[in-house]
């Protein structure tokens, strides 16, 4: 709370504080009404790139571009007051080079309003992170099943199984020493995250990675089971809204089609005819 009684919204630092503690409660969302409906119960909201398959019909989230997390980011920028706001860095904006992702991460957090950028990436992504960080811009890491190399891994597979585990865990620490505030670890075993999660100072986010980290995302839309096509095993639906508002539009479409649909002009003719 502040002097003035109001809420004050999360920051990076706040999040840090939360390492070992209460468990970090974080959502995606790529709208305003959305990111409202989230903000209250959630300790950080993310702009993730998974908008591209989620809202826009793409068929992984390497063809989302910098002027759509931008759009996206100014939209729910508009919905939180209480969240901490982290923003995705897209495929192909800061891979380059620690410059290309200063020159690119600058511009979302500029434009957005967002308190942080989360990119995907271990050892090989440190020194653009400490680059970051050291020129005051917080990261969080992302670790594990990183959606941009799908390619690379041929599906959304499970990361970090039997001895990859240990490069996991030299990716966690590299991130975590380059000055990430947080690092998400994406479908990774269990017992792999929870060892993770004791080994770093900073708190660990899980998605499909067991119940020990020090928070855990989900994709709000999947959560919500109103993005259907495509459903990751981890995913545990807390609503069935898809279905519902299928059920809402045939229902719809079946009134209007027996004329037993109000239609608006009507009721507002009656209104004028009254007065
Ligand atoms: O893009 C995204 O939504 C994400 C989360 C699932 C962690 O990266």
């Amino acid at each position: 709370m502040s002097a003035t009684g109001q809420v004050r919204q999360r920051m990076p630092t706040d999040i840090v504080a939360m390492k070992g503690g209460d468990p970090i409660v974080c959502l995606t969302a790529y709208t305003t009404p959305i990111a409202k409906l989230v903000d209250a119960d959630c300790d950080l909201v993310l702009v993730g790139d998974s908008v591209g398959m989620v809202l826009h019909g793409l068929p992984s989230t390497l063809g989302v571009t910098l002027e759509m997390m931008i759009m996206h980011g100014q939209a729910v920028a508009r919905g939180l007051s209480h969240a901490c706001f982290v923003i995705d860095m897209p495929f192909g904006s800061y891979e380059e080079s620690p410059q290309q992702a200063y020159r690119n991460a600058a511009r979302l957090m500029s434009e957005t309003g967002a308190a942080a950028v989360k990119l995907e990436g271990g050892v090989h992504m440190a020194e653009t992170i400490a680059f970051l960080v050291q020129r005051g811009i917080p990261v969080m890491a992302h670790i594990g099943l990183t959606p941009q190399s799908v390619n690379l891994f041929g599906g959304y597979k499970v990361q970090g199984r039997g001895e990859a585990g240990a490069q996991l865990l030299a990716d966690a620490q590299a991130v975590a020493k380059a000055g990430a505030f947080s690092v998400v670890l994406e479908k990774v075993p269990g017992g792999l995250a929870d060892q993770i999660t004791q080994a770093l100072p900073i708190p660990t986010v899980g998605i499909g990675a067991g119940v020990g980290c020090d928070g855990q995302v989900l994709v709000v839309d999947d959560m919500l089971g109103l993005f259907t096509d495509f459903k990751p095993k981890f995913v545990k639906r807390f609503g069935n809204l898809g279905a519902d508002a299928a059920a809402a539009v045939a229902d719809y479409a079946a009134q209007v089609r027996a004329r037993a649909f109000p239609a608006p002009e009507h009721a507002f003719a009656d209104e004028v005819v009254k007065k």
